[in-house]
């Protein structure tokens, strides 16, 4: 039988995860909206129909365990859309602000994926398979999506600086 602050422990992941989620629902939708590369777009918007799935299975579980859903910030979300909103306000070009948004969704998935791994381990090691199970879904979801982005900031890079400085050898003939 898990203890109590065993389960309050998980509980209150998963509300901060809940608050993190409502907060990128309304700031992937304005980040996405300058994306120029069509891939990136197409990231950011799919991203946006996870976030509902997301709340939704993390919802489940909290009112399942009798929470209620209150609504609350994110400090490591908003950290993280305020530092990629500094960086776009001095982004020179369309190909610029592509780089500083896909490291920005990079950045936000590690932070999801980190948070969903976690929180997936505690439920199984409370005996909470179900709940286990749906968290391993969102950390799924998010790390299929963390390895498109990797590809695409190696193209999204290419574009930005597309000089490709070759070094100088370091042993001369
Ligand atoms: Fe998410």
């Amino acid at each position: 039988m898990p203890t109590a602050s065993a389960i309050e422990l998980l509980l209150g992941q998963l509300e901060e995860l809940h608050h993190a989620e409502t907060q990128l629902g309304v700031s992937m939708h304005s980040l996405s909206s300058v994306a120029s590369h069509p891939g990136l777009r197409h990231m950011m918007v799919r991203h946006l129909g996870e976030i509902e799935r997301q709340k939704e299975r993390i919802a489940q579980i909290l009112t399942h365990h009798g929470r209620r859903l209150y609504p609350g910030r994110s400090v490591e979300i908003e950290a993280l859309v305020d530092a990629a909103r500094k960086r776009l306000e001095t982004a020179p070009d369309v190909e610029t602000v592509d780089l500083v948004l896909v490291i920005g969704c990079i950045r936000i998935d590690h932070y999801e994926m980190g948070s969903y791994e976690v929180a997936a381990a505690i439920a199984e090691q409370l005996g909470l398979h179900a709940e286990s199970e749906m968290l391993a879904e969102c950390l799924a979801e998010r790390d299929g999506s963390a390895e498109i982005l990797r590809k695409l900031q190696g193209e999204i890079l290419k574009l930005a600086f597309p000089t490709e400085v070759t070094p100088e050898p370091i042993f001369e003939d």
